[in-house]
């Protein structure tokens, strides 16, 4: 099995790549600014996305059985003001990633967010109806819906709030909370904006079993509903810390460009149904998390929760 993997670099990517090359398979790993560890099997390819000359040339010379399309301009408050080089990214890169993949025969598994939703009902279901209300949410809905109207082999992953060890510069609001709750120090975290937190070894792992299970259409993987601060007060629950430390902050507070859903929380009863992947319990998720945490910083052991 050959996987082409953009975005390798990033939060889930980095999770993604060890999971893989453990399987054995032979991995093409596409990075731009961040280059990703070494590992056995991973071909690591610089390579601007936006370039999709040399993006679709790439695809037709390796001949992946599978990609995952991971790669985006993830900054939700940088692609309200960056418009065409958000468009770029998530959209005419994507447009080259079905193209190529059509060529090749390739399954493709495009990585979607929760954003595509207006965020004023929740839990929502595959069948719910898209309607972002940032430019972020609609650069990835049209990439959904690139992949969705081609003939190819696809399946549109959606996730949210997605937390872990990225290799690559990003850190996420769990990495900084934690490096914060761990030095006594506070945190803010808003108590009116809900999503589904999901650990990147759960999506990294649901990945790699639709690689091999192909299955077809839009697939939510996620963890559990909670609002941001309910996030925080388990991390901090689950590494020892005071939870007084986690203080409680309104979307209104926040100084975004961007609007944000309130609830974009995803229902995954569907995903469960399909992939025999175990969506662990949020206190197995934020333990496998420190313990990552842990071990990217090079201190050991096991940690209680
Ligand atoms: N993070 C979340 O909370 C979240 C929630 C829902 C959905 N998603 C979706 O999940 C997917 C993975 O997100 P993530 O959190 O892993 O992203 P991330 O940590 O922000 O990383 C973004 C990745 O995209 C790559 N990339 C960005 N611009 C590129 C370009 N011009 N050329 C080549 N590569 C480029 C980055 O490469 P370099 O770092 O090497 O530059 C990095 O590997 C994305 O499709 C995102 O839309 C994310």
């Amino acid at each position: 099995m050959k996987v082409l993997v953009t975005g390798s670099s990033g939060l889930l990517g980095s999770k993604l790549l060890p999971i893989l090359s453990s399987r054995g398979w032979s991995v093409v790993a596409v990075y731009n600014r961040h280059e990703p560890p070494g590992l056995s099997g991973v071909k690591r390819v610089r390579l601007d996305i936006t370039d999709t000359l040399r993006l679709e040339d790439l695809i037709l010379k390796e001949e992946p059985d599978a990609i995952v399309h991971a790669a985006a301009y993830t900054d939700v408050d940088g692609c309200e003001v960056n418009r065409d080089y958000a468009w770029r990214v998530n959209v005419d890169a994507t447009r080259s990633v079905m193209r190529a993949a059509r060529v090749v025969n390739a399954y493709l598994i495009y990585v979607s967010t929760d954003y595509v939703f207006d965020g004023e009902k929740g839990l929502y279901k595959e069948t719910d109806t898209p309607n972002p209300i940032n430019y972020y949410g609609l650069t990835k809905l049209v990439g959904e819906e690139i992949v969705k109207s081609s003939d190819i082999l696809y399946a549109v992953v959606r996730t949210s709030a997605i937390y872990g060890v990225a290799g690559g510069g990003k850190r996420g609001f769990a990495v900084y909370a934690l490096e914060r709750l761990l030095e006594g120090r506070e945190v803010y975290a808003l108590v009116d904006q809900y999503v589904s937190p999901t650990y990147n070894g759960l999506l990294a792992e649901a990945i790699a079993e639709m690689i091999e299970a192909r299955p077809m259409g839009v697939l939510h993987v996620a963890g559990p509903r909670m609002s941001r601060y309910e996030f925080a007060a388990a991390l901090a629950r689950a590494v020892g810390a005071p939870v007084e430390l986690v203080k409680p902050a309104r979307m209104s507070d926040m100084k975004w460009v961007a609007r944000r859903p309130r609830d974009s929380s995803l229902d995954t009863t569907r995903a469960r149904r399909l992939l025999d992947t175990r969506f662990y319990s949020l206190d197995d998720s934020l333990r496998m998390f420190i313990e990552d945490f842990m071990k990217a910083r090079g201190v050991g052991g096991a940690v209680q929760v």
